[in-house]
């Protein structure tokens, strides 16, 4: 069952995957995966031990969230079974239309390429379906590195290392910065696959493309 606000996350589908809004019956399976101690260690601010009760209360808050426009959460599943595997989501702020990406995965599901997968595909999405949003921003614990190996195969711009930024299970950790611009999302997208981005930059560049001296930094695939 829907909580109100959630259906706000529209489906979205890739080669593999379907990102669809998250049910009140997910509650269980990310109580399962958030009480793994090396998922939890991957995330900066979720609660461990992790129960079924936090699950729901957290479900709710994101309903309200996203009821008032301020997050949008998918579930990562794949596409043909449905089975839940993870999360994906944005947390918006509209005073500075900037957004920042969110994501975990089950620990069974690691290292298939799924968060690239996922990531690459909301990142437009995003940027389309928020024409006002200009800036996207991730960030992740210096230690985590797998998840600084998604962000830079999506091709986040580096934007610097903030020592001693957070305090996770007692260390206090170093948080790296990125981001995307509205242009470089447009073409990166380009390169990824065709979208309704594209589009744009279809307007907005002359033919045959812009100039290398005009190409964001760092967008080489
Ligand atoms: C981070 C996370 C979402 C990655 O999901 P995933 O689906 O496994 O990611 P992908 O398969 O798309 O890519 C993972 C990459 O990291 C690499 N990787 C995985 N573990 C690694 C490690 N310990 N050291 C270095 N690289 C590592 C993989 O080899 C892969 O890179 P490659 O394609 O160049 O080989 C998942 O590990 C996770 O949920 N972790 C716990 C929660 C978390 O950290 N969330 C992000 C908070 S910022």
């Amino acid at each position: 069952m829907f909580l109100p606000g959630l259906e706000k996350a529209l489906p979205v589908e890739t080669e593999r995957l379907r990102l669809r809004p998250l049910l009140e019956g997910d509650a269980a399976e990310i109580a399962r995966y958030l009480n793994d101690f090396e998922v939890a260690k991957g995330l900066t601010y979720s609660p461990y031990p992790y129960t079924l009760e936090l699950a729901v209360q957290w479900l709710r808050d994101v309903a309200f969230a996203s009821q008032q426009d301020q997050v949008r959460y998918w579930a990562i599943t794949p596409r043909e079974s449905g089975t839940f595997l993870g999360i994906i989501g944005f947390s918006l702020c509209r005073a500075h239309d900037k957004a920042e990406m969110h994501y975990w995965l089950g620990r069974p599901f690691w290292n298939r390429g799924y968060a690239t997968e996922a990531s690459r595909a909301m990142i437009p999405f995003l940027f389309t379906q928020e024409p006002t949003l200009q800036r996207l921003e991730i960030n992740h614990r210096s230690c985590n590195t797998a998840s600084g190996r998604v962000i830079q195969k999506c091709g986040f711009i580096f934007e610097g290392e903030l020592r001693a930024y957070v305090k996770r299970f007692g260390h206090h950790d170093n948080v790296r910065f990125y981001s995307f611009l509205r242009p470089e999302v447009i073409k990166k997208t380009c390169v990824w696959e065709k979208s309704p981005l594209q589009q744009e930059s279809e307007v907005r560049e002359p033919p045959g493309g812009s100039s290398p001296k005009n190409s964001p930094k760092g967008l080489k695939t």
